[in-house]
Formats: C-alpha cells, sequence, structure tokens
C-alpha cells in the first residue's frame, strides 16, 4: 500500500527551484530582521527579495516566529514554486526528531494544497557538519514517507495523496547521500508495514494471518531470509506447554513464527534473537477485561511487539547487513474463553520444565513468551531482545510514549540506548528487583504467572529472566545465562491514542541495533 515519493538531493538555488511547494525549516534565530525589516538569514533574504519583501510581510502577519510546531504555507506570486512553506523547528533544531517533525509538517502541507512536487531546504545549514546534513536529510525523509502514508485499507473511500516527488536541497548531493535517503526509505516503508500488522483488526489479522505476512516477507528477500512456521502440533512436541496452554481456548489456530536473516555472504561475527509478543488479540481469557480502563477494545495491538519484529526483518531483508544472524521469533496466538480453554489456577508446563501456576489468565504474554525465549536461546544466539505490549503497569509508570528496558546487561542496554538515539525512540532503563519475585511463588508449582500489582512491570520482566546469580535457584531460568537479554514493554507507545492508529514504535531502534552487530 505504499505509494511511492522519489527523493532527490539537489545543490541548486531556492530562486530556480520549479514546484509546488518550497518549504523552508526555521529556527527562531532565522526570523531576525535587520533595521529595514528585511531577513538576516541569507535563504530567507533571497525569497523574499524575489517576493519583494511579501515573505516578510506574510509571514509577521501570520505572526510566525518560528516556534517547533508552527508552519505556514503562502501562495504568492513571484517565484519558480507556486507556494513557500515555512516550518518551525523551534530555538535550535535537535536530532533526529526535529527533522523528522520538519518532514511531516511537509507531508501535511502537501496534503492540504494536494501538491505533486516540494522541496525542502533549511534556513541555517551552513553550520552543519558532513554526517549532520545526512542525518537531517534522512530524518526529513522519513518524516515524510510516514507523514504522508495513511492507512486507508479499511475505509471506503479516501483521497489519493498527490505527492510524487521531493528535493531536498542544500544539505549536499552524491552516493553517500543517496544511500541514506535509500536507507531512510527501507526503514519507512518497514514502519508502514509494522503500523498496518498493529491496526489490522483481529477479525482480519489471525495468527494464521500473521504468519502468512512474515512468510510473504521471506519469499520477498529470499536471497536472505528463510522461514519456518510451525504448527500446534510441531509445538506440542517441543513441549511448549506455557504458549499452548494461552492459544486452547482460540478457534484460531496458534502459528509459531521463526524467520532467519543471513547475510549474503561473508562469515558471521554475532547472533542475534528478536522474540515479539503476537497476541492478535487478548480478550483475557476467563480474567477477562472488563471495566473502564481494560483497553479490551484495542486489543488487537497486542501483537505490537512482533509487529516490530517483522518490520525490523522486513527492512533487514532489504538492507542487508553484512556479518550478522538475525532470528524473528513470534509465538502467536489469541488469548480467548471456552471450554477447552486454560482456566485460573490450571497448572502447565513450559519447554523448560518448569511449571507454572496460572493464577490470572490475563497475563498470558509472559506465558507465550517463555516458551519463545526458550527457542530463541536453542538457536545458539548471543544476544535476545524480546518486544511486548506486556503490561499496564509499565504504561502506568512511564505513560504513553517511553517503552520500559529491562535488563542485566550494561553493555546490551549501552547498545540498544545508542541504537535509540539514532531512532529517536524513546526509552526508560527499569530495575530487576529480585527481592519483588517474592510474589510470584507458588503453593504448589515452580511459580505464578502473576504477583501483585504494584510493580507490575518488573515482575513481568523478572518472570523471564532471572535478575540475580544468587538467586538463581529460587527463580525460574526461561533466559539461558550466557545469553545477554533484555526485554522491552511497549504496552504504551505501540499505540497513538489521539490518532487512534498504530506508530511502528520499536522497528527503527531495532534495525540500527542490528547494524551496529554487523560488520
Ligand atoms: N496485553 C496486556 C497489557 C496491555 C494493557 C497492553 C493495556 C496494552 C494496553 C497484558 O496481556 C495484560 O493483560 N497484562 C495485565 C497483567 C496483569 C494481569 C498481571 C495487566 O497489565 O493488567
Ligand atoms: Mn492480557
Ligand atoms: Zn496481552
Amino acid at each position: 500500500m505504499l505509494e511511492k515519493i522519489s527523493f532527490a538531493a539537489k545543490e541548486i538555488d531556492v530562486a530556480e527551484w520549479k514546484g509546488d511547494i518550497l518549504a523552508v525549516g526555521v529556527i527562531e534565530k532565522d526570523m531576525a530582521k535587520d533595521e529595514n525589516s528585511k531577513f538576516r538569514n541569507s535563504v530567507l533574504k533571497k525569497i523574499d527579495g524575489l517576493l519583494g519583501g511579501l515573505l516578510a510581510e506574510a509571514s509577521s502577519e501570520e505572526d510566525f516566529t518560528g516556534k517547533a510546531g508552527q508552519s505556514t504555507v503562502l501562495r504568492l506570486p513571484g517565484l519558480g514554486s507556486k507556494r513557500v512553506g515555512l516550518i518551525g523547528l523551534g530555538k535550535s533544531a535537535s536530532f533526529p526528531a526535529s527533522f523528522r517533525r520538519l518532514g511531516e509538517a511537509v507531508a501535511a502541507a502537501a496534503k492540504n494544497v494536494q501538491a505533486e512536487s516540494v522541496a525542502v531546504v533549511l534556513a541555517s545549514s551552513e553550520g552543519l557538519s558532513h554526517e549532520s546534513k545526512l542525518s537531517a536529510a534522512s530524518a526529513i525523509a522519513s518524516g515524510m514517507v510516514l507523514g504522508v502514508h495513511e492507512d486507508k485499507r479499511y475505509k471506503s473511500e479516501s483521497k489519493k495523496p498527490q505527492l510524487k516527488s521531493v528535493d531536498i536541497l542544500g544539505l549536499g548531493t552524491g552516493p553517500e547521500l543517496e544511500k541514506k535517503l535509500k536507507y531512510a526509505e527501507d526503514v519507512s516503508s518497514a514502519i508502514i508495514f509494522g503500523r498496518e500488522l498493529v491496526n489490522s483488526p483481529a477479525n482480519v489479522l489471525t495468527p494464521a494471518a500473521l504468519a502468512a505476512e512474515a512468510s510473504k516477507i521471506a519469499s520477498l528477500y529470499s536471497d536472505v531470509l528463510s522461514a519456518n512456521i510451525l504448527t500446534a502440533e510441531q509445538c506440542k512436541e517441543l513441549k511448549m506447554g506455557s504458549y499452548l496452554g494461552v492459544a486452547a481456548a482460540s478457534a484460531n489456530p496458534p502459528h509459531f513464527i521463526h524467520l532467519c536473516y543471513k547475510p549474503p555472504n561473508g562469515s558471521i561475527k554475532a547472533k542475534l534473537a528478536l522474540v515479539g509478543k503476537g497476541l492478535t488479540f487478548d480478550s483475557g481469557g476467563y480474567n477477562i477485561k472488563t471495566g473502564s480502563g481494560c483497553s479490551i477494545d484495542i486489543m488487537k495491538t497486542d501483537m505490537g511487539g512482533s509487529a516490530a519484529v517483522l518490520g525490523a526483518a522486513k527492512a533487514l531483508g532489504q538492507i542487508k547487513p553484512p556479518g550478522v544472524e538475525v532470528h524473528f521469533i513470534v509465538a502467536s496466538c489469541e488469548n480467548m474463553i471456552s471450554g477447552t480453554g486454560m482456566r485460573p489456577g490450571d497448572i502447565i508446563t513450559a519447554s523448560n520444565g518448569k511449571t507454572i501456576e496460572v493464577n490470572n489468565t490475563d497475563a498470558e504474554g509472559r506465558l507465550t513468551l517463555a516458551d519463545a525465549l526458550v527457542y530463541a536461546c536453542n538457536q545458539g544466539v548471543d544476544k535476545v531482545v524480546d518486544l511486548a505490549t506486556l503490561t499496564g503497569a509499565c504504561i502506568v509508570a512511564l505513560g504513553p510514549s517511553i517503552a520500559g528496558v529491562f535488563t542485566p546487561s550494561d553493555d546490551l542496554a549501552k547498545e540498544v540506548f545508542e541504537a535509540s538515539e539514532v531512532s529517536g525512540e524513546k526509552f526508560w532503563r527499569m530495575p530487576l528487583e529480585v527481592s519483588y519475585w517474592e510474589s510470584m511463588k507458588s503453593g504448589v508449582a515452580d511459580m505464578v504467572n502473576t504477583g501483585s500489582r504494584q510493580g507490575g512491570a518488573i515482575t513481568a520482566a523478572l518472570f523471564l529472566k532471572q535478575a540475580c546469580q544468587s538467586l538463581y535457584i529460587l527463580l525460574p531460568a526461561f533466559v539461558d545465562e550466557k545469553v545477554q537479554w533484555m526485554h522491552i514493554d511497549l504496552a504504551g507507545p505501540v499505540w497513538n491514542d489521539k490518532k487512534r492508529v498504530a506508530t511502528g514504535f520499536g522497528i527503527t531502534t531495532l534495525v540500527e541495533w542490528v547494524l551496529k552487530n554487523s560488520s
């Protein structure tokens, strides 16, 4: 469903550019005028000169001061461009968020006036280093692709976006920049794919449909990706009692998804696994989600972790990084209610032999992840990152736009946080407080699946990993000690509550992290 926009980096004068909108990104300082009320900034001065002072006049009439979030599009005669847009970046531009927002604002302006061709230029780009110019250009491009995209698959009628070409002016030209733009497009198309998976309702995106989407990606990039989809019977042979317990009530059978990325050639330096929670719907089971705030109406988003993982697979299938092997693993199923379903109090056995007393059927994500993590560690990987819409408690702790990070490994934390600086996605490290394991003890089984309400995001993470060596006998060992492991709870940022659409959260950071591990 991706409308292709073609991007080109050019070093031509703004006066010579012809098209529908010439958009200028300005910081507040760029709006300063001299004693004759003329712009001091050279780019604005030049445009204003060609317009006989109309830009200065119109922008002050519109109270445009360059504040972040401000934008104005003016229809002015006298230029090769039909319109001039001014987009505020605030006091100073921050990487990459300001430039992504610039791209989104230009996309919105283009939609408004049905523009086919736009150019984007920064009023002051002279001060930027070569590196900064590259990342500004790619952030603008991804902001535009994502800003233009609208998920119209389930709308009966809709306007098509007209935007066909975008020229990025003044940020350089040449193969290095072209490569960066290509990268931005690869990641953006993967984010759109991920968003569409999450937006898809549970009556369309069943576990089988999710597995089919995964297989489709593998066959699209079959030079580097392969797929293995396990049926319920195969999972039973692998003794995945924890995962299959969750799946037991559903008329839609579970599908265990395993994609593997191998570089086109050369040796492999690092082996990684990305594990995503893939509940295509979470009713809560017998502990059904009731009452306001339980969010049952958006529980189609409970496969947001798997969307991040499969989105990353799509991006990496296009980028084809060397020196790294990546496993993408999703134990997909539905958490429903029926006579064949798991009851509160049932005891199930995970594929590592641990027994779990299910004291709450709504804490199902960790049950599916337990078997997925055991499977991931059996792939002989060095590092495992799991992503899951795991707890409402994490949303209470960090709000709607920040994901919780849990890991005993400072090294892995450093890698992922560095990746998040490039992506601009927000993460916050949380403690794996071992003493909280107390509430996860069962009288009859090795553990229960739900601890006390307090610190719910932490006990969920503790369920996935023993936090401390000294307590390893008491704690479950779902994660092999030799592997570095991280759990990311993205229950908040997966969904944009205001726009009521998916965000595609996690994909950019995962791709950056995998590239860090490639050679
Ligand atoms: N999928 C939910 C978590 C969730 C809640 C995601 C709201 C997005 C928005 C998860 O399976 C769940 O139900 N968690 C319970 C755990 C509890 C029973 C220990 C929760 O957070 O309430
Ligand atoms: Mn649940
Ligand atoms: Zn869930």
